[in-house]
Formats: structure tokens, sequence, C-alpha cells
């Protein structure tokens, strides 16, 4: 049992999920708090360590597939596998993204331009041609959520592609949005404030260090970084009939940095 104790967790129970990018970083915290909430989550990623790492955690619950978001294929293979396996699918969580190192525009190669398009673009491109017409013709609805990011809105320099890549996001999930809602297929996208370790880097271009950190936190009102399970919850919240009200919209998770 998680964290959680013996609270009774069932906000998810009979759904089934499946979470891209799942093998780390905020993936892996929202297919762990949608295992605790009862639902059976599809672990996807490209890293296996990583995805069955996390999958480990809830034998129960979780399950790892190697996926490719890029490639067409398997998101057929794991569509087939999510009805086959468990009956149909509820939820999808397209959470895989990639980004390139902060620097100079002018600098940005075009195989990272590629690659930050694919990952981040492509991947949704892919999803709503297979996982779309499979969720209307089972005839119940859906919960689909991207994550963005609040460069999405917020573009600072150095990041531009990256930035201009969940703009498509956060635009897509809008226009997907006011398409498929007369299936009761609800698209969101959450777009969370950067959060700590390993990426700090890459995102910001300064050096991980305290003084540096210190100066990114002076602009949030809640005075932190995002962590992994602020984004985790935002994303129960959207796949859970707490937010059958809820379609196209951008959940904001930035402690007020945006306002
Ligand atoms: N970390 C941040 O500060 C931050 C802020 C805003 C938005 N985001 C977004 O949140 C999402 C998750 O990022 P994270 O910070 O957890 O990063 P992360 O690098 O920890 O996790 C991303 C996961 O996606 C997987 N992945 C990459 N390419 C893939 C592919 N082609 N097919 C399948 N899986 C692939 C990676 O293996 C990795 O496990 C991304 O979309 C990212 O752009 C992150």
């Amino acid at each position: 049992m998680s964290a959680q104790g013996s609270r009774l967790l069932s906000r998810l129970q009979g759904k089934v999920a499946i979470v891209t990018g799942g093998g780390s970083g905020f993936g892996a915290a929202i297919a762990r708090r949608f295992g605790e909430e009862g639902a059976k989550v599809i672990v996807t990623d490209i890293n296996v360590e990583g995805g069955e790492k996390v999958a480990a955690q809830n034998p129960a619950n979780l399950v790892f597939q190697r996926m490719d978001v890029t490639q067409e294929s398997d998101w057929k293979a794991i569509v087939e596998w999510a009805f086959s396996k468990f009956g149909g699918l509820d939820v999808l969580v397209n959470n895989a993204g990639t980004s390139y190192q902060n620097k100079p525009t002018v600098e940005v190669t075009d195989d990272e331009w590629e690659r930050v398009f694919k990952v981040n673009v492509k991947s949704i491109f892919l999803s709503v041609k297979v996982v779309l017409p499979r969720l209307i013709e089972q005839g119940k609805g859906g919960s689909m959520i991207n994550i963005s990011s609040t460069g999405a809105t917020r573009p600072r320099p150095g990041l531009v592609w990256y930035n201009a890549s969940k703009g498509a996001v956060t635009n897509a999930t809008k226009g997907l949005a006011a398409e498929y809602g007369p299936y009761n297929i609800r698209i969101n996208s959450v777009a969370p404030l950067l959060s700590g370790t390993g990426l700090f880097s890459m995102f910001t271009g300064m050096k991980d260090t305290p003084e540096n950190r210190q100066k990114l936190v002076e602009n949030v009102p809640l005075g932190r970084l995002t962590e992994a399970d602020d984004v985790a919850n935002m994303c129960l919240y959207l796949a859970s009939d707490e937010g059958s009200f809820i379609n196209g919209t951008e959940m904001v998770v930035d402690g007020g940095k945006c306002i």
C-alpha cells in the first residue's frame, strides 16, 4: 500500500489508462497515482528499465509495455493490447516529451527541431488517428490528457521550438475537444511550470545551483517549483468522473507563476 495508507482509494476504479513516457518523471508519478486510485494502467516508454521499475511498484494495477510514441505501428499495438487484455480503454495521457538544451535559437539544429516536434506533437497526431476511432466505436466516452507546458503560452528565450511544440499541444487540445466532445471524449491539457531535478539545466540554460534555483523560485507566488505529484493529481482529476464537465481546458500547474 502507498503513503495514502488505508484511506479508500477508488477514484479511477474500473478504468483502464495508458500513460506514455511513464518510465520517469511526471509520467511515473501519474501512473503510480492512477494505480493507487484503482485504475489498470499500461505504463509505456522507450525506456524499458525505467518503465519496468515503475510497473513493479504496483504489479496488481500497473503493467509495462515498450512503446515509441512516434511510431504508428506501436500505437496500433498498444491499443489492441489494451482492448484484448483489459477489454477497453478509458484514459490516455500523452505525457512523453523531449527538449533540447536551452541555447540561442539560431543554433538549434534540424535534428533537434524534428525530434522535438516528432515526440511532442506527432505523437498526439498519431494517438488521435489510432485511439480516437476506437474510443468512438467503444461508445462510452473517455478522457485524453496532453501534457503541455507553461511555455506554451509564456515562451521565454532559448527554448523557442520546444515552447512552440507545446503551443501546438495546447492549441490542438482545444480543437480536438471541440470536435470530439459530442462523443463524450474529453480532451484537456496540463501545463506545468519547470520541475526540479535532471532537466533544470536543459530547460533554463543555467547551472543547477541553489542560487539559480532561488532566482526562479522568487517569481513563483507559492515559492517552489513543480513536484511530479502536482501534475499527477491534476491528471487524476481530469481522468476521473469528477472532471466530467471539463473539456478543452489548459490546466496550469505553476504555483501562480504565470499570473
Ligand atoms: N520537467 C519539467 O520541468 C517540465 C515542465 C513542463 C512540461 N514538461 C513536460 O512533461 C512531460 C514529462 O516530462 P518529464 O519532465 O517527466 O521528463 P522525463 O524525461 O523525466 O520523462 C519523459 C519520458 O518520455 C520518454 N520518451 C521520450 N521519447 C519517447 C518516445 N519517442 N516514445 C516513448 N517515450 C518517450 C522518456 O524515455 C522519458 O521516460 C513532457 O511532455 C515534458 O515536455 C516537463
